[in-house]
């Protein structure tokens, strides 16, 4: 029990008829990243507000190192800090001015909050904006000082509600740095992600969430190997085939194939266990499969899972090419290779929130 920052049994929260957190277990190692991975309306957000004792759950049990977030609120209190999906930080003053303010109000002598303030704006690439407004940072500096606010004091366990949403690479980049240098510092760091790519650079355990439920929960390594260890984009010569080559593709990967929106696109879940090689060697035979029934393949791509296919491995077994057949639409439309929408590219802009936000 010591060992683990974040114990839930059964963890449940009810809005009106929508059980928004539906029975969660989660054991988090102290020390460590554990990744919360889930599409918007999972209840992320949710579980992370129970855990920060700023909502009470509606059933079940969660304790934070040892301490029950109902019963012991206090206690947890003093240990959590929480970066929201929006900053927290005042528009209208500048960097230094939020951040020696929220020091002050942690009780930090008025030497003490400049000198943690100036520390923080150097260490996240800040110190040039540091007597800027805040409402005059683009996207990543906010996230980056909202960041810097919710560790003036260390705590020993940091919830990051979706740090990265909506931010460009770049911004992406420094964002998971600053998350490294947190956990170096002893921090357990909880980080909530609609990403597959974040969670796996950053999390060493995952938990998968849909539904207010956790669907899967692993490392990386377990998480993939139940999920397929890569996505094969393929665009045919002659949209003509592709029937014939969805055929070939499932026979040869024995894998989910879905037809993309795109008429001569397809993709198919590689289902390698292991290594990249495998999942690679794999793709290669499915090309020369599709080569020896004289299909034309103008392109291939060899990827990742997106979220989507993680998804529709963990929730849904049969192939999606037979589904998207019959109802012309599965879950995973609407993102081909090109598309830009994909989430594990990091290029969604989606930040759709529910009522809740
Ligand atoms: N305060 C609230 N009142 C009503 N419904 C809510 C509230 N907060 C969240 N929800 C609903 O609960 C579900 C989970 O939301 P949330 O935890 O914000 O998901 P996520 O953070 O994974 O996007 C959604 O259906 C959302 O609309
Ligand atoms: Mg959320």
């Amino acid at each position: 029990m010591t060992d683990l920052a974040i114990e839930t049994e059964g963890l449940v929260k009810v809005f009106g008829t929508n059980r928004a957190v539906d029975g969660v277990d989660l054991r988090v190692p102290a020390g460590t990243v554990y990744g919360v991975l889930g599409p918007n309306g999972a209840g992320k957000t949710t579980v992370v507000k129970m855990l920060a004792t700023l909502l009470r759950p509606d059933g079940g049990r969660a304790g934070v190192f040892g301490k029950d977030v109902v019963e012991d609120a206090d206690a947890v209190r003093g240990r959590v800090s929480l970066t929201g999906q929006y900053a927290s930080v005042d528009e209208d003053l500048t960097g230094t001015e939020n951040l020696v303010l929220l020091a002050r109000l942690l009780g930090h002598s008025r030497p003490a909050a400049r000198e943690r303030s100036a520390q923080l704006l150097a260490a996240f690439g800040l110190e040039e904006a540091a007597d800027r407004q805040i409402k005059n940072y683009s996207g990543g500096m906010r996230r980056r000082i909202d960041i810097a606010a919710s560790i003036l004091n260390t705590p020993d366990l940091l919830f990051l509600d979706e740090p990265t949403t909506g931010l460009d690479p770049r911004s992406r980049n420094q964002v998971w740095d600053i998350v490294r240098a947190v956990v170096a510092q002893g921090t357990t760091v909880l980080l909530t992600t609609q990403y597959l790519d974040e969670a796996d650079r950053l999390a060493s355990r995952i938990a998968v969430i849909d539904h207010g439920k956790v669907i899967a929960e692993g490392t990386k390594g377990e998480l993939k190997a139940s999920v397929g260890s890569g996505s094969v984009h393929v665009r045919l010569r002659d949209p003509g085939r592709r029937h014939e080559a969805e055929r070939v593709l499932r026979g040869a990967l024995r894998a989910a194939v879905q037809l993309d929106p795109d008429p001569v696109a397809l993709t198919a879940t590689v289902d390698g266990h292991g290594t990249d090689l495998g999942a690679a060697e794999q793709a290669a035979r499915a090309l020369a499969e599709l080569a020896r029934a004289g299909i034309t393949v103008d392109s291939f791509a060899l990827g990742q899972p997106s979220l989507d296919e993680v998804f529709l491995a963990l929730t849904d077994g049969a192939p999606v090419g037979e589904k998207d057949t019959v109802e012309g639409k599965g879950p995973v439309d609407g993102k081909g290779p090109a598309g830009g929408t994909r989430p594990a590219d990091g290029k969604s802009t989606a930040d759709g929130k529910g009522p809740a936000a």
